[in-house]
């Protein structure tokens, strides 16, 4: 596997990929990879040519030190993976002075009401860090295509906004979350629960299942109101939000106009772990 560290080796990759007039597909990911991070890249590997996984874990989209120390770093691993699916695959894994000189610091972007809500509330400066690492890895790398899991739903809007706000020439392409037998959705903070906890954490898609069912019956407050209930009554669940918003501007929902798609977010603490999921709702 052709593992690339260098700026000037990621410029030397790209030129000859031009000359060969291969597309490229770009999935960005901080490592630790499972089955939701193989299927974007099974999935750019159908779409494209030649396929560049980024693993670097962005120091500056942690906005709490501890949650960036605890984040699971597993190189070799995670190249085992990628060398068992059959596809021409190329890694960049830069070290973070590459790609931030000596001090790492966060571009300011302004992304409006996107940022106001969600994560964006619960972890100030997150999506400014996110949409710096991913700016820089759109210019560097110039992909013809780029994937993102919906799981981080909230930042492929942002992302989404970025792009366009910066002029940035490349599609961007959403995947459907990928989840275990009890619906957790895959995340590489899931590794973090313990067995017992690891049993519990389904608790959340099923409670975003009878969302599902109610709405359209009962109104958003009703809703979040039987989600806050159901989680305050488990022994191990910390609701941090629930929010049933419209899909494209992430705003909460009042009235619900029918000509729009909804989805219904949630994150919470499963025991110290962060978990947080959306699902489609109509
Ligand atoms: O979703 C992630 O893993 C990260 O936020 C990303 C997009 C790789 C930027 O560091």
């Amino acid at each position: 596997m052709n593992v690339l560290r260098t700026k000037d080796e990621i410029g030397r990759y790209r030129k000859q990929l031009r000359q060969e007039d291969s597309s490229l597909g770009l999935v960005p990911t901080m490592g630790a990879l499972h089955k939701g991070h193989l299927e974007l890249v099974r999935r750019a590997c159908r779409e494209n040519d030649s396929v560049l996984v980024t693993i670097f874990v962005n120091p500056t989209q942690f906005n709490n030190s501890q949650d960036l120390l605890k984040y699971p770093k597993t190189l070799e691993s995670d190249l085992d993976k990628l060398r068992d699916l059959d596809c021409a695959i190329s890694v960049f894994a830069p070290e973070v002075s590459e790609m931030y000189g000596a001090s790492p610091n966060a571009s300011t972007y302004d992304f409006g009401n996107l940022e106001r809500v969600m994560e964006g509330v619960y972890r100030p400066g997150h999506f400014n860090g996110v949409a710096t690492i991913v700016e820089v890895l759109l210019r560097l790398i110039l992909p013809d295509r780029v994937y993102f899991g919906e799981k981080d739903y909230q930042q492929l809007q942002i992302v989404r906004q970025m792009v366009q706000q910066k002029g940035i020439p490349v599609t961007i392409v959403p995947c459907p979350i990928v989840r275990e037998a009890d619906g957790l959705a895959m995340s590489s903070r899931n590794t973090l629960l313990t067995n017992r906890l690891r049993n519990e954490a389904g608790f959340l898609y099923k409670l975003l299942g009878e969302v599902k069912k109610n709405f359209g019956t009962k109104n958003a407050n009703e809703i979040a109101e039987f989600v806050r209930e159901a989680l305050t009554a488990h022994p191990d669940f910390k609701l941090e939000y629930f929010s049933i918003a419209d899909a494209e501007t992430l705003q909460p929902v009042g009235i619900v106009d029918t000509t729009k798609k909804y989805r219904a977010f949630i994150a919470a603490y499963l025991g110290e772990v962060r978990l947080i999921d959306n699902l489609p709702l109509n």
